[in-house]
């Protein structure tokens, strides 16, 4: 397992949306492994890996000392209750705005080792499944922002010491559905 470098808003690859997993094998453990390693040594919640520059459907999660990893997620949401607190990602450091999710999730899909499994979670882990699973589709949580909020978190992400205006970050302009069911 080796700490990867986190990618940073601003570099295509978050952008990409990842293709799914359909080797269970050996290269798959490395980087379940790479990301559980890089999330931890980050203090991050969750971790999906186009953040480490690979372009596939998996991602890893520590909420509350729920250490796990999903691989190739589709979410259901059980009702429709909401939350809305605040969010932040590894790859916008230091920047986080209030965010609506959904409350309740249920986070379908596999294990490092081809099992089928299953996540029922509420509150910060439906937030995180939601969190990740938008990652893999190339969408960030500033996408997710009414457009007040968003303003407020690109004078953030402007300001921000890791900023590069040379690889200006773009904000998608047309909203996704706000909860991302497809
Ligand atoms: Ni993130």
């Amino acid at each position: 397992m080796t700490v990867q470098s986190v990618r940073l808003f601003g570099d295509p690859v978050l952008r990409t949306a990842a293709d799914p997993v359909v080797d269970f094998d050996k290269e798959l453990r490395k980087l379940v492994g790479d990301l559980l390693e890089t999330m931890h040594q980050q203090n991050g919640t969750g971790l999906a890996a186009p953040q480490i520059g690979v372009g596939l459907r998996v991602f890893t999660f520590d909420v509350d000392d729920v250490v796990g990893h999903l691989v190739n997620p589709v979410l259901e949401f059980p009702d429709e209750e909401e939350q809305d607190g605040p969010e932040g990602c590894l790859s916008i450091p230091g920047v986080y705005v209030d965010t609506k999710r959904r409350q309740n999730v249920i986070a379908k899909g596999f294990d490092q080792h081809g099992e089928a499994i299953q996540i029922v979670g509420t509150g910060l882990m439906a937030r995180c499944a939601q969190h990740e699973t938008d990652h893999l589709d190339g969408v960030l949580f500033v996408d997710r922002l009414d457009s007040e909020r968003r303003k407020q978190a690109m004078k953030e992400i402007r300001a921000a010491e890791w900023y590069n205006p040379e690889t200006p970050p773009v904000v998608k302009a047309s909203p996704h559905g706000l909860f991302g069911i497809r």
